[in-house]
């Protein structure tokens, strides 16, 4: 069930084209038990019907401070602000952010931002140089040192055919960020993750690589289920095609184990717990050639070294921070996983073996053992990589409240 079951939820629509997504976010939040009440401001109109959000939202939509045409009803902003759990502005454009962040209230909307005692998100959408802009910025800096959240927007093709930063956040990704920041306390709140995922791949030449199989999907699901549960989530991941629902985890993409290595070693300080769910590469040809090696000879010996081992520095290095590591065996399992757990001076290590059906690189499915410090193990069935990334973060929040 949601954490928005039951909410009252004020969507304000503002004049953009992004307007349009609205009609799919009013159903989302109708989907996830919220009652609904639209506000626009008058120019949202052109953009979308109050006839389609009236009607998704099974509400009247207001857009004007009286209601009929003798101005004899008067849309009370106060109490709409009262009635509100949460507040939306989506899409929020340049020009309402502005009057939002100085107070000038000559739409319904703005009063009833301006009334509202809730939880207040904003959704920004429009083109990358009125994104850019100073004043733009300036807006958006005021509305979050005033408590408002930021649904930040992604890089993409914008109405205006540009491709840049700008283009407002799906209704899903909102949906799934306000379910993140709405309700408090989560039992990892003030807690910082950082978060492994995928392979990484090591240059031989500049069309060639060592890889391996991971997809990235259980660390990618591990840092959601982090985030939704309260903690602030860096995750580094090597090269996948894995996406992020969860707009608020910060993502910094890599492609070779020194790139991982470096980005780790600079976020491990702040970090509260690490979880290196990456297959790394354990070896890395010696020279990366700079051009395409041609295929003049019958053999080709390619010279390997070790690569540099994160966890191990990590296991070194420690303070009070919990580390996590991952092992992926074919043979003597727990007595692998186990020595792996010591010799890295892990907290906990999650042990998937090949030799389980389901478990494993690129399959949707996971069956892990979990093998903490004092060498107690504790075996799960087969299960989704969603539903195994809430078994570890448990074990972890277990430790954590130890
Ligand atoms: N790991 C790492 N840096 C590396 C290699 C692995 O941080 N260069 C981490 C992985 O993210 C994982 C754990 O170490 O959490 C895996 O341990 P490792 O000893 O590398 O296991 P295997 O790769 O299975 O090694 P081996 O082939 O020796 O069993």
């Amino acid at each position: 069930m949601s954490v928005l079951s039951g909410k009252k939820v004020l969507l304000g629509v503002t004049a953009g084209i992004a307007a349009y997504k609205t009609a799919n976010l009013v159903r989302l939040f109708i989907k996830c038990g919220c009652q609904v009440k639209v506000v626009m401001t008058p120019a949202a109109k052109e953009f979308v019907t109050p006839l389609t959000l009236s009607t998704l939202s099974k509400n009247p939509v207001l857009s004007s401070f009286t209601t009929d045409e003798d101005d004899e009803l008067w849309n009370n902003h106060v109490e709409l602000g009262i009635w509100a759990d949460l507040l939306i502005i989506c899409p929020a454009t340049a020009n309402s952010m502005s009057k939002m962040s100085n107070g000038n209230c000559d739409n319904l909307l703005i009063a009833t931002y301006l009334s509202a005692k809730c939880k207040v998100f904003f959704a920004p959408a429009m083109d990358l140089d009125m994104y850019k802009h100073h004043s733009t910025q300036l807006s958006i800096s005021k509305l979050i040192s005033y408590g408002n959240f930021l649904i930040p927007p992604a890089f993409g093709e914008l109405a205006s055919g540009l491709v840049g930063e700008g283009r407002m956040a799906e209704p899903e990704e909102i949906i799934s960020f306000i379910e993140t920041n709405f309700s408090e306390p989560l039992p990892l709140n003030g807690k910082t993750f950082l978060i492994t995922a995928g392979p990484t791949f090591e240059s031989i030449d500049p069309v060639r690589f060592i890889g391996n199989h991971s997809s990235g999907k259980m660390g990618f699901a591990l840092a959601e289920t982090a985030s939704k549960l309260g903690a602030k989530v860096i995750l580094i991941s090597g090269p996948t095609n894995q996406k992020l629902s969860d707009l608020s985890i910060d993502l910094t993409l890599i492609t070779s184990s020194d790139e991982m290595y470096e980005k780790v070693i600079a976020k491990f300080s702040n970090s509260d717990v690490i979880i290196m769910s990456a297959a790394v590469a354990d070896f890395k040809p010696i020279i990366t050639f700079n051009n395409k090696i041609k295929k003049s000879n019958q053999t080709l010996s390619i010279e390997v070294e070790k690569t540099k081992d994160i966890l191990s520095y990590l296991g070194e290095h420690k303070k009070n921070q919990l580390l996590i590591g991952f092992a992926l065996e074919t043979e003597n399992e727990i007595e692998n996983a186990k020595l792996k757990l010591k010799n890295k001076n892990l907290d906990l290590i999650v042990l998937n073996s090949l030799n389980d059906e389901g478990a494993g690189f690129g399959v949707e499915t996971n069956k892990i053992t979990i093998i903490s410090k004092d060498n107690k193990s504790i075996n799960f069935p087969l299960k989704d990589k969603k539903s195994v990334s809430f078994d570890i973060i448990n074990k972890i929040i277990e430790l954590i409240n130890e």
